[in-house]
C-alpha cells in the first residue's frame, strides 16, 4: 500500500495589536532605529499586553487554521504547540490552547526545540498522520518572546516579537505535501543562547531573591552557526529528496536577522528572492515565525498549488531542521 500524502490544509495566525517600533526603543536602550535596521532588518515588532497570555494569541490562530480547512474542532485530534517560550511549565500551552479551542477530541503537548519547533513540529505531525494513527493534526508556533527579554540589553531585546501561528495537516491530494525533513542538534552549543535561570534550574537557595529569567545570547557566534547550518541541512534535505534547488520556488527561513538569510542565500547561490523575509514587521517570533511567513505568503496570493518550497529554521539547543513541502493549500 502507497503511503498517503499528508500537508497543509489550513492556515492561520494571530498577532498582539501593540506595535513597538525601533524608535519606541530609543527610549528603552541605548539604539537608533538606523542600527536596528541596518543589522537586522527589523523596524518592529508586536508585543503582548498585560493581561493577554500565550495560550490566547496559539487559541486565535489555531481556529483560524481549522476554519481555513474547512473542518470543525472536533475532528483535530492532536495539538502540538512549538514553543520555547511557553504560558506556565505545567500544563502545556496546548492543553490551555485545547481548552480555550474547545477542541475536546485532542491530544496536546508542547514541543520544545526553541525557533527550530515549527520544522520538527512538521515531521513528527508528518510520521503520526503517515502512521493512520491520527486524522487532522494542529501544529501551532506561539512564542511570547518579549516576556523572556531583558530589557536593559540592546543586544537582544530589540531582536524579539510576539505571535502565533498555526497550520492543520490532514491527507492531502496525492503527491502533494510533505515531502521530507532533515532535523539535528548539537547541545555542545547549548550555551550559545540561553535562558538560563529558568525551569528546574532555579535552586531552592534562589527563591526570595529576583530571579532574572531572561535571554543570553552569544550574538556572533549564533550568526556564525546560522549561516552554516541553514545551507547544510538544506543541501542534505535535497540530497534525500532527490530534488534539485532550482526546483524550488521559496525557501521560508526562521527570521532571526535579514543578514542571516541573506547571506544563507549567498552561500547557495541563489538570489534573495528566494528567502522569503517579513522581518521588518514581527522580528523574531521564534517558532511561530515561519508559519507567520507562510500564512502571509498565502494570503498575499504567492503559493500556487504543486510549487515546492522549503522551511528551515535554527535557534537555541542548538537545533537546526528544515522540510521540503509540495504546497497543497490555496485561499
Ligand atoms: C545580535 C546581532 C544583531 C548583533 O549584530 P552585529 O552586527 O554582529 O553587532 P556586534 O555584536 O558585532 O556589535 C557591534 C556593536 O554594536 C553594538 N550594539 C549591539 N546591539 C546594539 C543596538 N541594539 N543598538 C546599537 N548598538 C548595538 C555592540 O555593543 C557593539 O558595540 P562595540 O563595537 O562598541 O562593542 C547579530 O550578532 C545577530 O543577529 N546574531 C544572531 C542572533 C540570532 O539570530 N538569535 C536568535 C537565533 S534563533
Amino acid at each position: 500500500m502507497s503511503k498517503k500524502s499528508v500537508g497543509i490544509t489550513g492556515i492561520g495566525a494571530s498577532l498582539p495589536k501593540k506595535i513597538v517600533t525601533n524608535k519606541d526603543l530609543e527610549s528603552v536602550v541605548d539604539t537608533t532605529d538606523e542600527w536596528i535596521r541596518k543589522r537586522t532588518g527589523i523596524e518592529e515588532r508586536r508585543v503582548l499586553e498585560v493581561g493577554q497570555n500565550l495560550s490566547d494569541l496559539g487559541a486565535q490562530a489555531g481556529k483560524d487554521a481549522i476554519s481555513s480547512a474547512n473542518i470543525s474542532v472536533d475532528e483535530i485530534d492532536m495539538i502540538i504547540v512549538a514553543t520555547g517560550s511557553p504560558e506556565l511549565i505545567w500544563p502545556s500551552t496546548a492543553c490551555l490552547v485545547q481548552q480555550k479551542m474547545g477542541a475536546n477530541s485532542a491530544a496536546a503537548f508542547d514541543l520544545q526545540a526553541a525557533c527550530t519547533g515549527f520544522t520538527y513540529g512538521i515531521d513528527i505531525a508528518c510520521q503520526l498522520l503517515s502512521s493512520g494513527g491520527y486524522k487532522n493534526i494542529l501544529l501551532i508556533g506561539a512564542e511570547a518572546m518579549t516576556r523572556y527579554v531583558d530589557w536593559s540589553d540592546r543586544s537582544t531585546c530589540v531582536l524579539f516579537g510576539d505571535g502565533a501561528a498555526a497550520v492543520v495537516i490532514g491527507e492531502v491530494e496525492e503527491g502533494l505535501g510533505i515531502i521530507s525533513s532533515d532535523l539535528g542538534a548539537d547541545g555542545n552549543g547549548s550555551d550559545l543562547l540561553e535562558i538560563p535561570n529558568s525551569g528546574s534550574a532555579i535552586t531552592h537557595d534562589k527563591l526570595g531573591d529576583v530571579i532574572d529569567q531572561t535571554i543570553k545570547m552569544n550574538g556572533a557566534d549564533v550568526f556564525k552557526f546560522a549561516v552554516r547550518v541553514i545551507p547544510a541541512t538544506i543541501e542534505s534535505l535535497l540530497n534525500k529528496s532527490g530534488v534539485m534547488l532550482e526546483d524550488i520556488s521559496l525557501i521560508v527561513p526562521h527570521q532571526a536577522n535579514k543578514r542571516i538569510t541573506y547571506s544563507a542565500a549567498e552561500k547557495l547561490g541563489i538570489s534573495k528572492e528566494v528567502m522569503v523575509s517579513n522581518i521588518s514587521k514581527y522580528g523574531n517570533t521564534g517558532a511561530a515565525s515561519i508559519p507567520l511567513a507562510l500564512f502571509g505568503l498565502e494570503n498575499e496570493g504567492r503559493l500556487e498549488k504543486g510549487d515546492l518550497i522549503i522551511t528551515v529554521g535554527f535557534g537555541a539547543g542548538l537545533t537546526w531542521g528544515s522540510n521540503l513541502i509540495k504546497w497543497s493549500k490555496t485561499s
